[in-house]
Order: structure tokens, then C-alpha cells, then sequence
């Protein structure tokens, strides 16, 4: 057994909190400690318990001042994406047609695909982001490259070859067939092997035909536990256009539901505009709502009604949507949705951002019992955050008092410099 005790100030979730002061939706130890043992947490509570559990002479890694807090979880990016990030356009549309849809065709190359598969985890873990879900490109080999990257690295990864059949260039489309068969090849190459997990990936309705569409939900059907995600109401233009090509369909979120795809597994992502009946569809469904703030900032989408989703029973998520994102990191990524939130008029507790990004986003994925808190039995991804690591958050953290405040802190002036280590299935790993 390699067993090693990490000690620090541990923080974990227990479920969602509910104001701002609700210290019960969370366990903190001051001097806390974590046993690690084959890739899992075996112990957790305070140094004095757990190092009284560990073996003589074990590994002892001392984090303190440091938070040890379960690896941030990043439901919604894009895999080809790395080089489209702060690409200068009007609108989602333009964006896609003029950088996106070039650029990941080069993912045809299987080379090209392996090489920003290093580049895309590297990038990850120096953000403190331990399991993704995943876009790759609509080549097979991109899913290839990045599912063997991850099974390398011991990584937990979700991920998708994307199914797209029209309204984008030759070079980037299946077919309803092919995506189909692609897609069951993916799944049984990769999906359980190591730690990966495939996602039935169709892109968004505009580039799928009614038959893709139908072969995405017979994958559904197929494949009840594999997670399904796609992009719904992100803007304006996108929507209009969307409800050109599927006539028949009451509003955008039906048309998933048509095709067997608004379901509990079903990550829907940017959920921004959308009418009543739709919020209501997706709440009985199950389906998540995944809020990409620095995606609908940068792209100009619009601002996500977090409160209009709660009250809804909608279950949410948070994530980069690198590249229409503009930050890989999850801590920039809090503060823009706390910005947003703002502008609506609502203000969302640091407690409740930082149980999004870890317990809550592993929920969305149905993970919840494998990664996202630090309880015994889960997986040890385990990061350790300075609220110190710059001159500036430094001079702050003189008059921080609360834990509270040091989240706050974190999400409003961290970024990757606070992410000052990583632990993957209970290895540390370098992020240099
Ligand atoms: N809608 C369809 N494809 C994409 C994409 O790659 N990024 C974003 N933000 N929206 C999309
Ligand atoms: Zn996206």
C-alpha cells in the first residue's frame, strides 16, 4: 500500500448552502489531515485523529496554512479549443464560423491531437482542476488522444467525440451513421477503461439533423449511464436560427426532448434564455443547466438568472467553456459568476461558489461518490489553495478573519498562482 498523510486546513462540502452563514453544509478542520491509500481518501478528520489511524512512520506532506480542498471539477470545456481562447468576434455565431470551426479541424491530425492533449491537462491541473467533461473534436483520433492522455496520467476525465452533420465546413462534419458508429467505438475503447468516461457529445441542434439527433438518442437509450451533453439557448441569433431548422419543435429545449435527450444525464450548456415552460421541462427531466460566466461575458450572451433557475427546481453546474471561456481557472471563474449574479440584483455566498465547483459539480455529473469532497472512500484529487500566493492577496489576507472571508478572497483575487499543490488519485503531481 502507498499510504502518505497529508495535513492542512481541510474543507469539504455536504450538501448545498443555503445562506451565508450556514456552517453546517460543510466540515473545516483547522489542523485536518487526509490518509491517502491506493488512489482513495481512507481517513479524514482532525491531524490528531487521523495520524493515530495511519501506520508508523508514514509520509507526513505538512500544506498548513494552506486549504485542502477536493480537486475543482469543470463540467463544460472544449478539448480543441486551447488555441481559439481571446479570439476577437461580434457574437457566439461569427465566433464559431470564424475561428472555431478552422480550428478544430486540425484535430483530423492525430499528431496535432496528442500534442494539445498534454498541453490541455498540464493546463488543467495548474488551475487545480482534476476531472473535466469534456468536447472533443468530431475526429475519433481527438477522443483517442485525449482519452489515452487522461488513462496515462490516472486522470478522471469525461469527454466526447462530438457529433456535428451539417452547417459547418465539409472537413468538420460526420454523418448521422458515422457519428453514430464513432461514438459506440469511443465508448467501448475508453468509457471504464482507467478512469475515463465517455459522454454521448451531439454539439448543438444547428449542426445535427433531425437523423444525427435521433442516433444521438438511441445512444441515449443504449447507454442510460453515460452522461449526454450538447449546448442549449446560449444567444439570441443561435436560438432564432435553431428554431428555423426544427420547425415542428415548440421551443429549443424541445427539441432535445423529442430525440430522448433531455434527461438526468443530460448536461445542457450556457441555459440562458429560456421561457417558462422550457425551465419547468428541464427541471422535471432532471437535467443540469451549466453556467459558463466568463463564456456569456466574453461572448456577449447574456446574463445567466441563477435565481429564476433555483426557484425553477433546475439543478446547476459552473464550468470554463474554454475556448468561448476566457480563464481555465475555477477560482476566475467564480468571481465572473458572482459578477453576474451581482448585475441580477443576487448575491451568491462564497460557501455556495466554492460547493459548486467541488461537491456540487461532481453532483451534476452524477460523481458525487467519487470526487468533489474529501470523504473517506472517494478518490484522492486533492488541491491545496494559498489565499496568500500574490503580493496583493497577501496585504489582504492580514485582515481576513473568517473562513468565509479567505473564500472570498480566493475567488475575487486567486487564480492558478493559488494553487499551490495537486494530488491525482493520491500522487502528487508537478505543474511546473
Ligand atoms: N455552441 C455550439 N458549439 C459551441 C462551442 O464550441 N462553444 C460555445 N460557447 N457554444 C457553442
Ligand atoms: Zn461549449
Amino acid at each position: 500500500m502507498n499510504e502518505r498523510l497529508l495535513r492542512g486546513r481541510t474543507l469539504s462540502f455536504v450538501r448545498r448552502p443555503e445562506a451565508r452563514d450556514d456552517h453546517a453544509s460543510y466540515v473545516f478542520e483547522e489542523d485536518g489531515a487526509l490518509l491517502l491509500a491506493d488512489g482513495r481518501i481512507t481517513a479524514a478528520g482532525s491531524y490528531d485523529e487521523v495520524i493515530g489511524k495511519a501506520p508508523a512512520g508514514v509520509e507526513v506532506i505538512d500544506h498548513r496554512p494552506h486549504l485542502l480542498m477536493a480537486g475543482f471539477i469543470d463540467p463544460h470545456i472544449h478539448f480543441p479549443q486551447m488555441q481559439v481562447t481571446a479570439s476577437y468576434a461580434a457574437n457566439l455565431l461569427e465566433w464559431l464560423n470564424t475561428y472555431t470551426f478552422v480550428e478544430e479541424q486540425r484535430f483530423a491530425d492525430s499528431a496535432h491531437a496528442e500534442r494539445f492533449a498534454t498541453l490541455f491537462f498540464d493546463e488543467l491541473l495548474r488551475n487545480g482542476t482534476t476531472t473535466a467533461a469534456a468536447y472533443c473534436s468530431v475526429h475519433k483520433g481527438s477522443a483517442d488522444a485525449y482519452f489515452a492522455e487522461a488513462a496515462r496520467r490516472n486522470l478522471l476525465m469525461i469527454g466526447g467525440k462530438v457529433m456535428m452533420d451539417r452547417n459547418a465546413p465539409e472537413a468538420l462534419t460526420d454523418t448521422a451513421r458515422s457519428g453514430y458508429d464513432d461514438t459506440k467505438s469511443v465508448i467501448s475503447d475508453w468509457h471504464g477503461k482507467a478512469r475515463n468516461h465517455v459522454a454521448i457529445t451531439p454539439r448543438f441542434a444547428i449542426t445535427s439533423t433531425p437523423a444525427q439527433l435521433e442516433a444521438a438518442g438511441a445512444l441515449a437509450r443504449e447507454h442510460p449511464d453515460l452522461l449526454i451533453q450538447t449546448h442549449l439557448s446560449e444567444n439570441h441569433a443561435e436560438i432564432a436560427y435553431t428554431l428555423e431548422l426544427y420547425p415542428e419543435a415548440k421551443d429549443y429545449t424541445d427539441i432535445y426532448s423529442r430525440y430522448g435527450l433531455l434527461t438526468e444525464k443530460a448536461l445542457l450548456g450556457h441555459a440562458i434564455h429560456l421561457s417558462d415552460r422550457e425551465m419547468a421541462a428541464i427541471a422535471e427531466a432532471g437535467a443540469v443547466a451549466v453556467h459558463c460566466p466568463t463564456s456569456n461575458l466574453f461572448l456577449g450572451s447574456g446574463l445567466f438568472d441563477l435565481q429564476r433557475i433555483r426557484t425553477s427546481g433546475v439543478r446547476t453546474a459552473m464550468a470554463t467553456d474554454i475556448g468561448g471561456g476566457s480563464s481555465y481557472s475555477m477560482l476566475r471563474t467564480l468571481d465572473e459568476a458572482y459578477k453576474i449574479q451581482q448585475l441580477r440584483g443576487f448575491r451568491v455566498s462564497p460557501l455556495e461558489s466554492f460547493w459548486q465547483a467541488t461537491r456540487g459539480n461532481g453532483e451534476a455529473l452524477g460523481l458525487a461518490g467519487r470526487i468533489g469532497t474529501l470523504e473517506p472512500g472517494t478518490d484522492a484529487d486533492i488541491i491545496a489553495l494559498d489565499a496568500a500566493a500574490t503580493p496583493a492577496m497577501a496585504i489582504r489576507m492580514e485582515t481576513v478573519t473568517t473562513l468565509e472571508e479567505e473564500l472570498f478572497l480566493l475567488q475575487t483575487l486567486g487564480d492558478d498562482r493559488s494553487i499551490s499543490k495537486v494530488y491525482v488519485a493520491g500522487e502528487p503531481v508537478s505543474t511546473e
